[in-house]
This record gives C-alpha cells, sequence and structure tokens, in this order.
C-alpha cells in the first residue's frame, strides 16, 4: 500500500494506476478509523481493482467553536487499518497542502444545506463540498464511497456531483452500529460513561419511529413526540433537532409518504451526536 502526503504523489499513483484500466474507488475520511470506515474500504475494494483513502482532518468544514484541535489523530493505526482492508493507497496531506492560501473558492449547495444539520453548522457543507470537490478533482475516482450514517452531506455531495457534471459515480454503505444500536463514530470516543449509557437512545427513538410508521401511524408531528418521550429519558441529552423530511429535497413533510428520511440530532455534553433511518412509505 502507498502513501502519499502531496498532491503530486497521489496524482501519479493513481495516473499509473489507471494506466492499466483499474477502475478506482475513493473513500474519502477525516481518519480515526472505525468499523464503519472499512466497510466502505471493502464496498470499495468489491466494486473497484484500486481504492484510495484519504485521510484529512478538513479545517474548513469545522465550525470556530467546534472539536478541530481534537478531533483524534491515530495516523499509524490508520494507515494499518487501511493496510489490512486492502486499501491500494492512501492521501494524507497536511492543511497547507490542501489549502496553502486563504480558499476563496466555495462550492455551495443551495438549499440542501440549510435545513437539520446546517442550521446549527452554517458553514459546514460548504466545507464539506469544497473539500470533497477538491478530493474528488485530485484523486478522479470513478465510483466515491460515502456512508448513510451522514445522511444529509451524501445528499448534498450526490448533488453537487450532478450540478456540476463531475463524472463519476457516488455510492452510499449503511450505517454500521454498536452492539447496542449506537452508529459508530469517531465522536463516539469523546463519550463518558454516563453520556455512552444513554447514546443508544438516539437509534431506540428511530425504532421507536419505525415501529409507528409500520404500525400505520403516518402523521409526522406524532411520531416526533414520541421520539421526544425516549430521548428525555436521558438527563444528559439536548435535543438539537428531530427533522422528518422528504428524503430527495429536505424539506419538512407532515404526513409519512414516499421516501422519508428521520433525522436526529443530541448533544451530549462532551459530543453532538447523528443518527437517522431511511423508508419508503407506500
Ligand atoms: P468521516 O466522519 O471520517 O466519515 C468518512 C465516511 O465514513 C463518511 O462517508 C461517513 O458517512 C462514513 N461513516 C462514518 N461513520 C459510519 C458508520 N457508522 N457507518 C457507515 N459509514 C460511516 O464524513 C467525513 O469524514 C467528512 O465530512 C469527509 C466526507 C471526509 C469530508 O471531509
Amino acid at each position: 500500500m502507498k502513501i502519499a502526503k502531496t498532491i503530486d504523489e497521489i496524482r501519479m499513483i493513481v495516473t499509473e494506476a489507471t494506466m492499466f484500466d483499474k477502475k478506482v474507488g475513493f473513500v474519502p475520511t477525516m481518519g480515526a478509523l472505525h468499523a464503519g470506515h472499512i466497510s466502505l474500504i471493502k464496498k470499495a475494494k468489491q466494486q473497484c481493482e484500486f481504492v484510495v483513502v484519504s485521510i484529512f482532518v478538513n479545517p474548513t468544514q469545522f465550525g470556530p467553536t467546534e472539536d478541530l484541535n481534537k478531533y483524534p489523530k491515530p495516523f499509524d493505526a490508520d494507515i494499518a487499518i487501511c493496510k489490512s482492508n486492502g486499501a491500494d493507497a492512501v492521501f494524507a496531506p497536511s492543511a497547507e497542502e490542501m489549502y496553502p492560501e486563504r480558499n476563496l473558492t466555495w462550492v455551495n449547495v443551495e438549499k440542501l444545506s440549510e435545513p437539520l444539520c446546517g442550521k446549527s453548522r452554517p458553514t459546514h457543507f460548504r466545507g464539506v463540498a469544497t473539500v470533497c470537490a477538491k478530493l474528488f478533482n485530485i484523486v478522479q475516482p470513478d465510483i466515491a464511497f460515502f456512508g448513510q450514517k451522514d445522511a444529509q452531506q451524501v445528499i448534498i455531495i450526490k448533488r453537487m456531483v450532478a450540478d456540476l457534471n463531475m463524472p463519476m459515480r457516488i455510492a452510499v454503505c449503511p450505517i454500521v452500529r454498536e452492539p447496542d444500536g449506537l452508529a459508530m463514530s469517531s465522536r463516539n470516543k469523546y463519550l463518558n460513561a454516563a453520556e455512552r449509557k444513554d447514546a443508544p437512545l438516539l437509534y431506540a427513538s428511530l425504532q421507536e419511529a419505525q415501529l409507528l410508521i409500520n404500525g400505520g401511524e403516518c402523521k409526522s408531528a406524532f411520531i416526533t413526540e414520541q421520539m421526544k418521550k425516549i430521548l428525555n429519558i436521558s438527563k444528559l441529552a439536548e435535543i438539537d433537532y428531530i427533522s422528518i423530511v422528504n428524503a430527495d429535497t429536505l424539506e419538512e413533510i407532515e404526513e409519512i409518504k414516499g421516501k422519508v428520511l428521520i433525522a436526529l440530532a443530541v448533544k451530549m455534553p462532551s459530543a453532538r451526536l447523528i443518527d437517522n433511518i431511511m423508508l419508503d412509505v407506500e
């Protein structure tokens, strides 16, 4: 497995792979890799002959009061994980390599970046879309692999790729969970024992929503209220949002119908957690 720290190096590595007609799969990450990331690498390896993983804690997607400086960076462990799961190359640039000057060019996917997480993180998705556009231009993959865990992120990236005619495809992989239902996340490391104990309530509230819908309930307001009751069992969890939206437009819906995304974010004292489920309701 090759490790590239500069844009020139990774371009050379990918060019060599494409000379042999290899299909290039790309898994962008911020490192601190866990089973969720591994599932993306494995999926990429199934579909592509050459898999590039990027490890870059992207400063432009963090707000001024967020955790940029304390984001975990277990670089050697990450490299070992990439290697043992079949990655062919890792691109791990410095912030100076990616942003040699103050960035003046931004990719802003309007409308889709505003609701849900966009409300409390107003510049987040602009940073995500911009770094993904840069990474896609650098790696030029055939397919980039994203997790359903960050549902709004992948909807935005798909739209960016379509709107800007980027010659590639986005593949979406299911959420990998801990045995108690908590969605795996690099930020779960921040949780103390009491917070970790309450964290599975996010998925429990989504399962309750699923049960209600399976039983014929279709009023979003009622479902949201029941989800709140479950989350409020925790004295530590502060609800940021619970949203029931159309999965294409991210617009709030009153009645459950068609492709529906139920998404939530909860602030624990040590970390903000997100989770979601996607449904297709007749
Ligand atoms: P990061 O949080 O490291 O996540 C990298 C990829 O792993 C994303 O596509 C995310 O959805 C996926 N992922 C994370 N947890 C997962 C889980 N439990 N199950 C399945 N997939 C999971 O998302 C980012 O980094 C950044 O915003 C990035 C796209 C790299 C741009 O900087």
